[in-house]
């Protein structure tokens, strides 16, 4: 395969309006803030049926507004995901709390409801469900146990916009959710994120820390320290665009994934991550889990010889146990799965035959 045939891991889907929009933004001189910021906070905001949504600049800073919003800071714990992307246990630490690290399940490689439960103490706070790769938490078991130890929950569903559980969107079962925008996420802005709630004085709170902590109704008055994490008009030129066609995006990723599934499900040595009967995800990636005896070599050799015919693949996040920063504790399932998992090309224009290419070259590993 030439380097042209290449496959990417990930590619947003850029073939709509968005260069218009973006033209447009620019001719109207409205770069910083501007009318597409606020359409793309409304049209989210009704897709998901939410009063709130406030765009951000990133996935990581809504996690942080999110946090400070709750009031959480040093003192408090909160209990994460052992097997996650590392933004949002750097968050819960830039506020001063603690990360409390839950296992995960190893089916659904998303939080572990009994272990979340063991993790609670008197000084827990909030319970932080990280929907991993499209996946959702089994957000009604958190809700209950949330609601029963006088817990907030934050939702962070920078993999898993539009997925759904019992019927309600990722994102709706929360006290705050957080969504990013980044180029390789289901809406894909470049950089971008917002957050989603249907309290008002969370919105207001995060609207004047998003805004350097300015009074709302007082220009350059100061009650609390802010910071800058708007988005801006040319970035949410692009967002807007995507949720013109976010039905398609999301019919796309579901035949993609019907794709994978129809080749791998079934291989010996291949594990597709579990969803739950009542889970309708919206792929983000995807992630499969390798034995290691029935594949030639480890992870990393299989990463290598998929690079090596044109395929970019992904590895499973680190346990936060190896890496002496977070002196997390070990967790048996998300090491198990931290190691094994490889995360395999996943976007709207992926074609049939290169799904079938990658995955004939998967097999090919497999002894
Ligand atoms: C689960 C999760 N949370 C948060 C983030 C942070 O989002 P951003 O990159 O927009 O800051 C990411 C980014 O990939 C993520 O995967």
């Amino acid at each position: 395969m030439s380097s042209q045939d290449s496959i990417a891991w990930a590619k947003p889907a850029l073939a709509g309006r968005e260069k218009e929009y973006v033209e447009d933004a620019l001719l109207s001189s409205w770069i910083s803030g501007g009318r597409y910021v606020e359409r793309f906070e409304r049209e989210f905001a009704s897709l998901y049926s939410v009063p709130y949504v406030l765009t951000v600049t990133s996935g990581t800073a809504a996690l942080y507004l999110a946090l400070r919003a709750l009031g959480i800071g040093p003192g408090d714990e909160v209990i994460v995901p052992g097997f996650t992307f590392a933004a949002p246990v750097n968050m819960v630490i830039e506020t001063g709390a603690t990360p409390v690290y839950a296992d995960v399940d190893s089916s659904t490689w998303c939080l572990d409801t009994p272990s979340v439960r063991e993790s609670i103490t008197s000084r827990t706070k909030a319970i932080l469900a990280v929907h991993l790769y499209g996946n959702v938490c089994e957000m009604e078991a958190l809700q209950e146990m949330a609601r029963q130890s006088g817990l907030f929950i934050i939702e962070d569903v920078a993999q898993a916009a539009f997925s759904r559980y019992k019927g309600r969107y990722a994102g709706t079962w929360g006290d705050i959710s957080c969504f990013s925008f980044h180029a390789t996420k289901t809406i894909a802005m470049g950089e971008g994120g917002c957050v989603l709630t249907s309290r008002e004085a969370y919105y207001t709170q995060m609207h004047i820390l998003r805004d350097h902590g300015m009074s709302r109704d007082k220009r350059y008055w100061h009650d609390v320290r802010g910071y800058n994490f708007r988005l801006t008009n040319l970035q949410a030129a692009v967002g807007c665009a995507q949720l013109e066609r976010i039905k398609d995006i999301i019919s796309r990723r579901r035949q993609i994934y019907g794709w994978y599934y129809r080749h791998l499900n079934d291989v010996r040595g291949i594990t597709l991550q579990a969803f739950n009967p009542e889970t309708e995800p919206v792929v983000w990636t995807l992630a499969v889990k390798l034995d290691p005896a029935f594949f030639k070599g480890e992870r990393d050799f299989v990463m290598n010889a998929l690079s090596c015919v044109g395929i970019e693949t992904r590895p499973g996040f680190y346990p936060f146990s190896a890496m002496p920063l977070y002196q997390a504790p070990r967790l048996p399932v998300a090491e198990e799965v931290a190691g094994r998992i490889i995360c395999l090309p996943f976007y709207p224009d992926l074609l049939e035959e290169q799904v079938a290419l990658i995955c004939g070259e998967v097999k090919k590993l497999s002894a």
